[in-house]
């Protein structure tokens, strides 16, 4: 097997009883989606960036109840690879790209710099959170956590800090407002841009419906 099957290998295993939108299926995608854009950027290194991409939401703190098990889970993933051969300065690699790509680290300006292969797992897993499965996702990921999935009283607000943007008194519907409708002027890579164009405009055209048949009644 080579180091990215086995990597493919670990990471189902890891997340196989996610149920909050973070899923194998997930991963497969963003895979795909960074192999998209890794055809127009010739700088980029192909391992480090499926690697990062595979591995990306191992050790995500929204798939574990505490800090700990986040660092347990990290600290284990930093064995497995070293078993695998992997080189220690692509593991500090990988590891800087998991640790620095989330939205939630980019709030109130916290965002470090990344390469380009950061720059294109950060895409993959943005264009994710854009499109007719990010609708899904959204919904899917609010009705686990119990959120309220639309209540016109309860105005948008884009969070200054992490607590504010995990803060559980906004709604899913808000959520697109909050982040999925950001992220077309946030994206790096032109490849990432152009796929993202009719996604949003899906969105948009979604949430248009959605309102128009909530406001059936009034
Ligand atoms: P990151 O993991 O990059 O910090 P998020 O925490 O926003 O990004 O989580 C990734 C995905 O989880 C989102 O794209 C969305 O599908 C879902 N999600 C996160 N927070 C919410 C929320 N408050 N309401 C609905 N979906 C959410
Ligand atoms: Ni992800």
């Amino acid at each position: 097997m080579t180091q990215l099957e086995q990597i493919t290998q670990y990471m189902q295993t890891a997340l196989a009883s996610d149920n909050s939108g973070h899923s194998a299926d997930h991963i497969d995608r963003v895979v795909a989606l960074a192999n998209k854009i890794l055809i127009n950027e010739p700088m980029a290194d192909p391992f480090i960036v499926r690697a990062a991409a595979l591995l990306h939401d191992v050790y995500d703190d929204k798939l574990f109840n505490n800090a700990s098990d986040v660092q347990l889970a990290k600290s284990h993933l930093k064995t497995f690879l070293s078993n695998i051969s992997v080189s220690q300065d692509d593991i500090s690699r990988i590891f800087y790209i998991i640790d620095n790509m989330s939205w939630s680290k980019g709030i109130g300006g916290q965002a470090q710099h990344l390469d380009i292969n950061g720059q294109i797992v950060q895409d993959a897993d943005r264009l994710e959170a854009v499109g007719a499965i990010a609708i899904t996702r959204a919904i899917t990921y609010g009705a686990v956590k119990n959120r309220i999935l639309y209540d016109p009283a309860i105005p948008p607000r884009i969070a200054q800090n992490k607590a504010e943007y995990r803060n559980d008194d906004s709604t899913t519907i808000n959520h697109f407002y909050e982040k999925l409708l950001l992220i077309k002027d946030r994206l790096n890579t032109e490849t990432a841009k152009k796929i993202a164009t009719s996604r949003h405009q899906f969105m948009l055209d979604f949430l248009a419906q959605f309102k128009a048949e909530w406001d059936l009644t009034k």
